[in-house]
């Protein structure tokens, strides 16, 4: 099981400056926690194409969680469920469904950053502690931010186990998809509290604004949504944040916070170097997309000019194309990924943007906004 071990460092690195007061490696690793995560790891294996890296059960001694590791190149996943009615992940399930928990990074030293985020206005979610196993030590703490959302600090010592002590290699590989990492992941939280977490994404974690959007550029007739993008200095992590505008009818985000229950993660966007091949898979194994209509590919390379793509097989698959300064991106959102209308992965690929394809907003809202009136919540 080498090629699990090799794989304890996901992600691109960022160096440490006085933007980067934690320390912030990289990040380690998203944790969900789902009601059923044998299930939900046999999804995102044989859909996503996961490979099984890590597995903490009954069987390696633990008797309150069991978790799998769900591994592709570098972008990484923890499904996590309770074993017993008593354990508090439970009220988390009940409240938002299955969700994202942790946003987990790796850090230089898990005391340093965990000392400066409380000194730079973080509420301390878990004190610094050790977790040991044979393979040696992990150090680790966690913050909250958004909603019942907390991002762990993760220090290695000395460990070279499979993941983090109490978890056993797991060899079930998944037949990959080209998803290859985490390219950015977005929180939605509630009407006027964007700048907010903008502000704390600022003062804790020393990231900077990226790029805003405002109603102007994402509204459609009957919804919008504001959103700003933080991101740390060498944009390696980005974390865009949306809050509801006023719309003439409940917003995307209005809707994902009913039925959250609350501020959350709204979408992971998983970056893949071939995205026809990539959503080709996806869609043969039974992952269902949003679709626009085909006026929008008519209008395409009037409005993107030439990519190297052809047309037909990106509107064959439904795969859009933002073009801004820097180059171009395709991208393609599933629809949820769970029965509540709220968790949805992206699927991108970035041929030189470093945008969000902001000029598919309105196209892709009106979609949204079908399904939102098929689910009866427009
Ligand atoms: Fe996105």
């Amino acid at each position: 099981m080498a090629s699990v071990a090799t794989d304890a460092s996901p992600q691109t690195e960022i160096t440490r400056s006085t933007h980067n007061p934690l320390g912030l490696k990289r990040l380690h690793h998203v944790e969900l926690w789902v009601g059923n995560a044998k299930q939900a790891a046999f999804f995102y294996r044989n859909a996503f194409g996961f490979s099984e890296t890590a597995y903490r059960g009954l069987e390696t001694g633990d008797r309150d969680l069991t978790s799998y590791v769900m591994s592709q190149k570098k972008a990484r996943m923890i499904l996590t469920t309770p074993m017993s009615s008593e354990h508090p992940i439970n009220d988390h399930i009940v409240r938002h469904g299955d969700n994202v928990q942790d946003i987990a990074f790796e850090v230089e030293d898990a005391d340093d950053a965990f000392e400066q985020a409380v000194t730079r206005g973080a509420k301390p979610a878990m004190e610094p502690h050790d977790l040991e196993d044979e393979h040696g030590a992990v150090r680790r703490a966690k913050i909250h931010t958004y909603g019942d959302t907390v991002h762990s600090l993760i220090s290695y010592r000395d460990y070279s186990g499979p993941f983090m002590p109490g978890f056993e290699a797991r060899d079930l590989p998944g037949d990959p998809t080209g998803l290859a990492l985490i390219d950015h992941i977005v929180g939605n939280v509630e009407l006027g509290k964007m700048r907010t977490w903008a502000d704390w994404y600022s003062d804790v974690l020393g990231f900077e604004r990226y790029i805003t959007f405002d109603d102007d550029d994402i509204s459609t007739e009957y919804s919008a949504l504001m959103s700003i993008v933080m991101s740390d200095d060498r944009q390696v992590i980005k974390f865009p944040i949306n809050e509801p505008a006023e719309g003439k009818k409940k917003s995307q985000i209005e809707e994902y916070l009913d039925y959250h229950n609350g501020p959350g993660v709204q979408h992971i966007a998983l970056m893949t170097p071939d995205i026809i091949t990539t959503v080709t898979k996806l869609r043969e194994r039974g992952i269902e997309f949003l679709t626009v209509p085909d006026t929008y590919y008519a209008e395409l390379t009037d409005r993107v000019g030439a990519i190297r793509e052809a047309v037909e097989s990106l509107q064959k698959l439904g795969i859009l194309v933002d073009r801004d300064e820097d180059g171009y991106l395709l991208q393609i959102f599933t629809k949820p990924v769970v029965d509540r209308p709220t968790l949805f992965f992206e699927i991108i690929q970035r041929r030189g943007s470093r945008g969000f394809g902001q000029g598919n907003f309105k196209a892709l809202f009106e979609s949204i906004e079908r399904e939102q009136a098929l689910r009866g919540n427009l």
